[in-house]
C-alpha cells in the first residue's frame, strides 16, 4: 500500500503565523506537526509516501523530510497549486498510486491510542472499498459527519453540517481501494469550489463499500489547525510523553520497530539529534534501554 500526507491548504485559521510558514512545519510540542500523520502511515506499515504541499513550501518540506531514506522509506512530493480540496489533492497522486490501494492522512491530524497499529492493519487488510475512522465530538459542525442505521451501518454523510445528524465526526484518515484516485479526478466542485473528500466517501457509501471504524474511548484524535487546538495538541503530547516516558511520533523509533532501520542506524540518528531530548531518547533505544 501507498500513503499520502496532505500538507497543502492555506492554514488561514492560523493567520498570521501561517502567512510565512506551512502550519505542518510548526511544532506540536517537540517535533514538526507533519511527523504525527507521517507516523500513522508508518504504523500502518506504509513505506512509500507522497507529501502534497503548496508550491511555496516544497523546499522546506524537502529540507525537513528529504527522501525518507533516514527512516528506510521512500518519500516523494507533489505540489498542489491551489488549495482545491482534499479529493483534489488525492487526484494529483494518480501516477504515484499506480493502481494500488492508498492511505490518505491530513497533515494537521494527530492520532494516539493503545492498539492503533492493530486498528490500522485491520483496515489495510481489506482489499475492496474504503475505511474511514469516526470519533464522537462536541462540535460536529466543524467536520464531516457520519450517521448510522439501526444495524450500526453508515447511512448518511454530511460535510460541515449546520444541523449534524450525529456527533460522529469523520477523522482525517482514510484507507482507499485503487478506485479512489480515479473517482476523485471526476468529482464535481462543491459550492465552496473544492473537490470534497466527503463526496468521494459518498460514492463508496452509495455502493455499500464504506466501512466506518468507530474510535472509542482511549483513542485520541486531535486536529491542530487553530491556535487553541494547536496549543492543546502540544499540551497533550507533552503530558503523555512525560507520563509514559516514551515519545509520540518518533519516526526513527517506529522505523526501527518496523525493521526498516538497524540498531546501528538508530544510533546514527541519535547522534544527528545530539543536544536534544529527542536524541537522548533515540540513544537510549539504540542502547537497548527502552521498555519493549
Ligand atoms: P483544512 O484544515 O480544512 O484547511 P487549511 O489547512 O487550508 O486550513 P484553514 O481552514 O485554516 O484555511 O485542511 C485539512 C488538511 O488538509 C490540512 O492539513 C491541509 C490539507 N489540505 C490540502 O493539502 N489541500 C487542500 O486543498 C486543502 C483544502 C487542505
Amino acid at each position: 500500500m501507498k500513503g499520502i500526507v496532505l500538507a497543502g491548504g492555506t492554514g488561514s485559521r492560523l493567520f498570521p503565523t501561517t502567512r510565512g510558514v506551512s502550519k505542518h512545519l510548526l511544532p506540536v510540542y517537540d517535533k514538526p506537526m507533519v511527523y504525527y500523520p507521517l507516523s500513522v502511515l508508518m504504523l500502518a506499515g506504509v513505506r512509500e509516501v507522497l507529501l502534497v504541499c503548496a508550491p511555496d513550501d516544497l523546499a522546506a518540506f524537502r529540507r525537513l523530510l528529504g527522501t525518507g531514506a533516514q527512516w528506510g522509506m521512500a518519500l516523494d512530493y507533489a505540489v498542489q497549486q491551489q488549495p482545491q480540496g482534499l479529493a483534489h489533492a488525492l487526484a494529483l497522486a494518480a501516477d504515484f498510486c499506480a493502481g494500488e490501494a492508498v492511505w490518505l492522512v491530513l497533515g494537521d491530524n494527530v492520532f494516539y491510542g493503545a492498539g492503533l497499529s492493530g486498528v490500522l492493519q485491520q483496515a489495510a487488510a481489506q482489499t475492496d472499498g474504503a475505511t474511514v475512522f469516526a470519533k464522537q465530538v462536541a462540535d460536529p459542525q466543524r467536520f464531516g459527519v457520519v450517521a448510522f442505521d439501526a444495524d450500526g451501518a453508515p447511512c448518511t454523510l454530511q460535510e460541515k453540517p449546520a444541523n449534524p445528524v450525529s456527533d460522529w465526526a469523520v477523522a482525517g484518515l482514510y484507507c482507499y481501494d485503487p478506485n479512489a484516485v480515479r473517482w476523485a479526478q471526476t468529482l464535481p466542485l462543491s459550492a465552496r469550489g473544492e473537490r470534497e473528500i466527503t463526496d468521494l466517501n459518498r460514492l463508496y457509501l452509495a455502493r455499500g463499500k464504506l466501512r466506518v471504524c468507530r474510535l472509542g474511548r482511549g483513542f485520541v484524535w486531535l486536529d491542530a489547525g487553530t491556535p487553541e487546538s494547536l496549543h492543546r495538541a502540544s499540551d497533550f503530547v507533552r503530558t503523555v510523553q512525560h507520563a509514559e516516558q516514551r515519545l509520540i511520533a518518533c519516526l526513527e523509533e517506529i522505523a526501527w520497530r518496523q525493521g526498516w532501520l538497524t540498531r546501528a542506524q538508530l544510533a546514527q540518528a541519535a547522534a544527528r539529534h545530539a543536544n536534544t531530548a529527542y536524541g537522548a531518547y533515540l540513544a537510549q533505544l539504540a542502547q537497548g534501554k527502552s521498555p519493549s
